[in-house]
């Protein structure tokens, strides 16, 4: 649009601001290349608070909070996805498809599914099963296995490493259910899964559709297995190292 101004002509760039999809109302460029992708959206809100650095909100429809700053100089975000498989889809494929991430890291919690994990291990997720309809209806009869992009997966381990922090890099199996009256976490148990959680099978597999990189970090929460749960201060400790290593992760890609 131009107009004239005292015998001027001025120019009006208009920037297109309007939100680009339908549960994320961010404008184009408002997310960073690389997210963190907790379930909780106050985890979301925290996590920008708390580790970002100018953290501004590009998104509170249905209260999913998202948010872009930077860590150590480097463009980040993070975005609540809600729990179970069919939430997080929404909000990774319109951050795949209309807001161009390039690399997805979900930070959760899972159960504990044998005596070798213990409460607040860290465990960094190479791949995922699931008992959910989402990969039968991609796949029909076929068996898909859902990866973790194994730079993600090698970076993470030398920085948990350095760190030393307790934590086992292996699959985790991504249930339908939370209160599971099959006991399915006994058929993976036996076949070596770490812990039951809600989401991470529907990343890997969005990120091999969208040809993104993608892993999970989880932290220990309860022990399906042998019983109990971490204390809110334990989650509050296991919860930040998590975090940063999910951060250091992105830096580290980003150099
Ligand atoms: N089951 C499913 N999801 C979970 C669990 C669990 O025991 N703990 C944390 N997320």
């Amino acid at each position: 649009m131009t107009f004239v101004f005292h015998g001027f002509t001025v120019f009006v760039f208009h920037f297109k601001l309007e939100a680009m999809s339908t549960h994320i109302n961010a404008p184009e460029g408002a997310i960073a290349p690389n997210i963190l992708l907790p379930g909780d959206p106050l985890r979301a809100k925290f996590i920008a608070e708390t580790f970002f650095e100018n953290p501004k909100c590009y998104n509170e429809v249905r209260g999913m909070y998202g948010f872009t700053g930077t860590y150590k100089g480097v463009p980040v975000s993070v975005q609540g996805t809600g729990m179970g498989q069919p939430s997080l889809s929404i909000y990774v494929t319109e951050l795949f498809k209309f807001y161009n991430v390039q690399t997805a890291i979900r930070v959760g919690t899972c159960g504990a599914v044998n005596a070798d994990t213990q409460l607040r291990d860290t465990i960094i997720v190479n791949s995922a099963c699931s008992d959910s309809c989402l990969l039968n209806q991609r796949f029909g009869n076929m068996h898909y296995a859902p990866t973790a992009d194994f730079k993600l997966v090698k970076t993470a381990d030398s920085i948990a490493e350095k760190m030393g922090i307790r934590y086992q890099v292996g699959s985790v199996a991504s249930s339908d259910f939370f209160y599971d009256k099959n006991e399915n976490w006994k058929k993976w148990a036996e076949y070596g899964v770490l812990g039951i959680e809600m989401e991470s099978a529907e990343l890997l597999t969005l990120a091999a559709e969208y040809k993104r990189k993608a892993m999970a970090i989880m932290t220990v929460s309860d022990h399906i297995l042998l019983g109990g749960q971490t204390t809110a201060e334990e989650r509050q400790t296991t919860f930040t190292n998590m975090i940063k290593l999910a951060l250091d992760t992105i830096v580290a890609q980003n150099k």
